[in-house]
């Protein structure tokens, strides 16, 4: 028999066990959270550690960012607080990646966690002002933040801080985050030459702290539960769980949540394995690399094993290209949309990733003399850039020309390989301007 325990006094949430750490919280319904709700899903922000143990707490915990550079966040908040001016807060919820939607997803249901790890950020910090950065088509979202933060301010609950949602460009490289500090003092949504980085020199010159969407939501997890509580998964060096978007050839795709160290294989079958046989897997979005079906399978959730095969984790954007769809197509589609959205302003970026775009066509179309010019273009671009554009760019090419390397030779010999025209990698439509 169950019995109910006498002194059932109300007590604070337990942690969320498990995998499912961020998107257990999640509503059947997808609706967001309210504040009640979030209180009562995952206690109040003031349960947690609070300055200085939220941060010797982040830094034992060995949460890496979650936009797609993986940099240690407690070394990113000690070079923030070095700095001699009032630091500014940036949630960075642009998610220009068009492979992904796991920031999206987190703004839609569960705003006020990722607002509490904003705010928890800033008052270990001194700042007074969060801005939370959002993509102009990303109403829903939009709307559930501003939700959440009219209710924070009418109950209070964030002392002296200050929250603003910012509306920024679609522009791929406009979640770059010195394109994210220049478009927030006036400029266009462009990166800037660094030195200065933001956590120097960012928002009106104050040392700013840019962090990604579900870091911040796990830090917020992480103030209340503590580091060994977000080290009971994942790995000893890449702990703790990470969102992953899933798209192409899986029965299920969307936003999923596993530990760091699940085989892929597991992950598969977790989104109810896939739809047919697939040739080759995108791991890390459009900056990412292209891993062979079979090779991935094997591998692990891990930077440490990605790395085997020259590929990391990065924006956790994973697609399956289904073995019947033309790779040396998509990545000419790919190359050319991202070629498009070079920010203009560095010479090898701009004629170099153009060069790189005509190339992957003439080669897709069978012109035999290109592939050798289209690698020496790869050469000469990469690591040319104010912005890891290029590099992102490069890497996703030639890593695409080596593992689709037999399809490549096919296209040159007969200007097709015989699988069919497919549009699997999503572009998104023209809508800069928004
Ligand atoms: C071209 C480009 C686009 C980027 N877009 C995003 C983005 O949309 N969202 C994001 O969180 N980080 C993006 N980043 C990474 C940010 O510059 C930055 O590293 C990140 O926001 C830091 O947060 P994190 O440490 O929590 O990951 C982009 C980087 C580059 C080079
Ligand atoms: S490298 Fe390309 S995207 Fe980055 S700042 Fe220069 S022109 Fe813009």
């Amino acid at each position: 028999m169950n019995a109910r325990p006498l002194a059932a006094a109300p007590s604070r949430p337990l942690p969320p066990t498990g995998e499912g750490r961020l998107l257990s919280g999640i509503r059947d319904d997808g609706r967001a959270l309210s504040l009640n709700e979030h209180v009562a899903t995952y206690g109040s922000a003031r349960d947690g550690a609070r300055a200085e143990a939220f941060v010797a707490e982040l830094e034992s915990s060995g949460l890496t960012g979650r936009g797609g550079a993986a940099f240690p966040i407690a070394a990113k908040f000690q070079a923030v607080a070095a700095g001699r001016r009032r630091p500014v807060v940036v949630v960075n919820g642009a998610e220009s990646e068009p492979a992904s939607g796991k920031d999206r997803a987190l703004l839609r249901t569960l705003p006020h966690l990722v607002l509490d790890g904003a705010v928890l950020a800033a008052e270990a910090l001194g700042a007074k002002q969060v801005i939370v950065a959002v993509s102009r088509g990303a109403a829903v979202e939009q709307a559930a933040l501003a939700a959440a933060v009219a209710e924070r301010a009418r109950a209070r609950v964030d002392g002296n801080v200050s929250l603003r949602v910012a509306s920024v460009p679609r522009a791929f490289v406009a979640g770059e985050e010195t394109a994210l500090v220049h478009f927030l003092d006036g400029g266009p949504a462009k990166p800037t030459f660094t030195p200065p980085r933001p956590f120097e020199r960012g928002v009106g010159g104050a040392p700013t702290l840019v962090q990604n969407v579900e870091t911040l939501a796990h830090a917020a997890l992480i103030s209340r539960f503590g580091a060994d509580w977000f080290r009971e998964v994942g790995t000893e060096s890449e702990p703790g769980s990470a969102l992953l978007t899933l798209s192409g050839a899986v029965r299920r795709p969307g936003i999923h949540e596993a530990a760091l160290g699940t085989r892929f294989e597991t992950l598969v079958d977790e989104a109810s394995g896939l739809t047919q046989p697939v040739s080759g897997f995108l791991v890390g979005g459009y900056f990412g690399t292209w891993v062979p079906a079979d090779a991935l399978l094997r591998l692990r959730l891990l930077d440490a094993d990605l790395g085997l095969h020259g590929a990391s984790l990065g924006t956790r954007a994973i697609v399956a290209l289904p073995a019947d769809a033309c790779a040396v197509g998509e990545i000419a589609r790919v190359t050319y949309y991202l070629a498009g959205e070079s920010a203009g302003q560095c010479g090898p970026c701009v004629h170099g990733l153009a060069a790189i775009a005509e190339g992957m066509e003439r080669v897709a179309s069978g012109r035999a003399d290109d592939r050798d010019r289209l690698a020496r273009w790869v050469d000469v671009v990469r690591g040319r850039g104010a912005c890891k554009h290029p590099d992102g760019v490069t890497r996703f090419v030639a890593s695409g020309l080596d593992v689709f390397a037999d399809e490549v030779g096919l296209h040159l010999r007969h200007g097709r390989c015989g699988a069919r025209p497919s549009a699997v990698l999503p572009i998104p439509r023209e809508v800069r301007n928004e």
